[in-house]
């Protein structure tokens, strides 16, 4: 689905039945959750996905939080240990956000993970929400519903003005009652904080009985940095390259020859939808020495440049 016609989606039983279906043939639709509202698209299709970036204007692909209806939808996407398992229990549904480890068979769009093996979930505690995750049956990833760089949306209104002419649908369910983003904890290692947000850290502690392990504030610079090295292909990257030497692995965007190939129409939404499974695939063909066309450096190639000079860097 490329055309954004915008319509504002009652929450009725009707309306939520529409916005599935919406998001189902791979539009974006916005809905509220308690802490702010989100701009959801499928998980597991990576065109759709890439439509999130590209409506927010995100200069760097940050993976995204997937929306689920339960715990054993959850426990379906992720592997839960002790801990996890104790803060889903006691503060879902709710504005806590786990970070696990992702189960290899599930299914979900490489650009909602930017290509890590864990995955960041939660369950939202708002009736919206929650009818919408119902009536999809799916796992919805959402970013928060602001153009990059500006205010998380509390309100429709806030939605509207920011990024009407970029989604399909938006949700209207009043005020988000918490504003605030869902407070991050990584579950992978020892319970770590990566973002504060809804729910205090005391609180988290209490129930744990434990301190958690501060973590880098995923939304500072210091993470996609810590992040660079779980980005990177094995091999080395050359960008910008008009051709392959011989000893090269080609990744080409636009009408050139090459092993693999972003888009060869040089279709950017395309080539972000490719472009995380694309260099598992030279990963995978043991491609030492990649080669990587020049990708143009404005929309959607604005973060396919940024996550190219990533894997390109020194390490
Ligand atoms: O309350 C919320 O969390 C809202 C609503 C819509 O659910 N969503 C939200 O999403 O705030 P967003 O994209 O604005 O923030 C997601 C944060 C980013 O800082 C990202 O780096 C982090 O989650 N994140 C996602 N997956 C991760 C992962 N696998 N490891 C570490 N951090 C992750
Ligand atoms: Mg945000």
């Amino acid at each position: 689905m490329n055309d954004a016609t915008f319509r504002i989606i009652p929450t009725d039983p009707e309306g939520l039945v529409n916005a599935a279906a919406l998001l189902r043939s791979g539009g974006l639709v916005s809905f509220p959750t308690e802490t702010v509202y989100g701009l959801g698209a499928d998980a597991r299709d990576d065109t759709a996905v890439a439509r999130i970036f590209e409506a927010k204007g995100r200069p760097s692909f940050n993976p995204l939080i997937v929306h689920l209806a339960s715990l054993e939808d959850a426990e379906k996407l992720c592997v839960f240990n002790d801990a996890s398992r104790v803060l889903a229990t006691a503060f879902w549904p709710g504005a806590l956000t786990l970070v696990l480890p992702l189960r290899p068979d599930a299914g979900i769009s490489k650009l909602v993970t930017a290509g890590l093996d864990t995955l960041a979930v939660r369950l939202p505690d708002h009736p919206v929400a929650q009818g919408l995750l119902r009536a999809f049956e799916g796992p919805i990833a959402a970013p928060s519903a602001n153009p990059s760089g500006r205010i998380s949306p509390t309100t429709a209104t806030h939605v509207v003005d920011g990024l009407k002419l970029k989604i399909n649908g938006l949700i209207d369910g009043g005020p988000c009652q918490v504003g605030l983003e869902s407070t991050i904890v990584s579950c992978v290692d020892r319970p770590s904080l990566l973002r504060a947000g809804g729910i205090s850290a005391e609180a988290l502690e209490a129930c744990l009985g434990a301190p958690l392990t501060r973590g880098a504030d995923p939304e500072t610079p210091s993470a996609p940095g810590q992040l660079a090295s779980h980005y990177a292909p094995l091999g080395t990257v050359r960008l910008n390259a008009i051709e392959a030497k011989k000893d090269e692995f080609l990744l080409g965007f636009g009408p050139v020859e090459a092993v693999l190939n972003l888009s060869p129409s040089g279709d950017l939404t395309e080539a972000a939808a490719r472009l995380f499974e694309c260099l598992h695939q030279l990963d995978a063909m043991g491609a030492a020495k990649i080669a990587v066309s020049p990708v143009p450096d404005h929309g959607l190639g604005r973060a396919i440049n940024d996550r190219l000079r990533r894997a390109a860097a020194p390490r």
